[in-house]
C-alpha cells in the first residue's frame, strides 16, 4: 500500500470506528456471514487463529468460541481507532466468560501485508480487507506462507454481483463502495467498484493457486463471497 493510501485508510477508519462498529452489529445477516467465515476455517479447540484487518473485532467472538480457552486469537489492524473499539469489546467479554475468558485474545497494531509470526498460526481470516490492498494476491501468498502446514485461510468479501438480476443491486452497491472508500472516488485508476471487483477476484485466484480443498459460497444476492482453503 502506498503511504498516502495507508494514511487515508487509517484516518478514515479511525474517524468512523464507532459508526462502523454499529453498522457491523446491526446489519441484518452479517453476523451469520461472520459465523460462516469462522466455520470455513475448520477451527478446533486449542488452535491459533489470526484475523488480518480485524477492525472493531466483530469476528473475534466467533473465533474465540471455536478455539476455546486453550486456543489463541490474534487480531491485526493498522488503525488505532478500530483497535480501541476492538479492545473495548474484549474487555466487555471478560466478565461474561469468566476470569480467564478472553485472556487468549490479543490485538496487534501492524500492517497485515508485512507482519510475520514466530509461531505459525493454524488459520488466517480476512473479512472485507483484501479489497483495500494494492496487491491482494501478494498478501494472500504471504499469508499462506505464514501458515502452519495444513493451515486454513478464509476470505470474506463484497463485490459486484454477476447474477442476471444484478443491475439494480450493483447500482446500490456502487454507492456503498464510494461511501465506504477512504478516498471516495479519488486515487483509483478505474471506478472504485471495478478496482474492488478486481482485487477481490485476484485474492481468490491466489488462494486457489495455494490451497487445496477450496470451498466457495455466495450470499446476499451474490454480492458477498466466502472462499476458503487448506494450504499444504
Ligand atoms: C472494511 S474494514 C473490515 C474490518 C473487519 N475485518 C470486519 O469484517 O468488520 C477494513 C479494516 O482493515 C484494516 N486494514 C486495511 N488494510 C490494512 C493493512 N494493510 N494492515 C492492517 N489493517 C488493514 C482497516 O484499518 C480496517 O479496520
Amino acid at each position: 500500500m502506498s503511504t498516502d493510501a495507508t494514511a487515508a485508510a487509517q484516518q478514515f477508519y479511525g474517524r468512523w470506528a464507532d459508526f462502523y462498529d454499529l453498522l457491523s452489529r446491526v446489519t441484518p445477516g452479517l453476523g451469520r456471514l461472520r459465523a460462516r467465515a469462522a466455520d470455513a476455517l475448520a477451527l478446533a479447540p486449542g488452535d491459533a487463529v489470526v484475523e488480518m484487518g480485524c477492525g472493531t473485532g466483530a469476528n473475534l467472538p466467533h473465533l474465540r468460541e471455536r478455539v476455546g480457552p486453550e486456543g489463541r486469537v490474534v487480531g491485526v489492524d493498522f488503525t488505532r481507532g478500530m483497535l480501541d473499539t476492538a479492545r473495548d469489546r474484549i474487555e466487555r467479554e471478560r466478565p461474561v466468560t469468566g476470569r480467564n475468558g478472553w485472556r487468549n485474545v490479543h490485538l496487534v497494531r501492524a500492517d497485515a501485508t508485512e507482519i510475520e509470526f514466530r509461531d505459525p498460526p493454524d488459520a488466517i481470516l480476512a473479512t472485507f480487507v483484501v479489497g483495500m490492498l494494492a496487491d491482494p494476491a501478494a498478501a494472500v501468498h504471504r499469508w499462506a506462507d505464514q501458515l502452519a502446514p495444513g493451515g486454513r485461510l478464509a476470505l470474506l468479501d463484497a463485490a459486484q454481483t454477476t447474477r442476471w438480476y444484478g443491475w439494480p443491486v450493483n447500482q446500490a452497491f456502487r454507492g456503498l463502495v464510494v461511501a465506504s472508500s477512504p478516498t471516495g472516488t479519488d486515487g483509483y485508476e478505474a471506478a472504485p467498484w471495478t478496482v474492488l471487483d478486481d482485487r477481490v477476484a485476484s485474492a481468490r485466484a491466489a488462494l486457489r493457486e495455494r490451497a487445496s480443498a477450496t470451498t466457495h459460497g455466495e450470499y446476499a444476492a451474490g454480492v458477498v463471497r466466502l472462499t476458503a482453503g487448506r494450504v499444504d
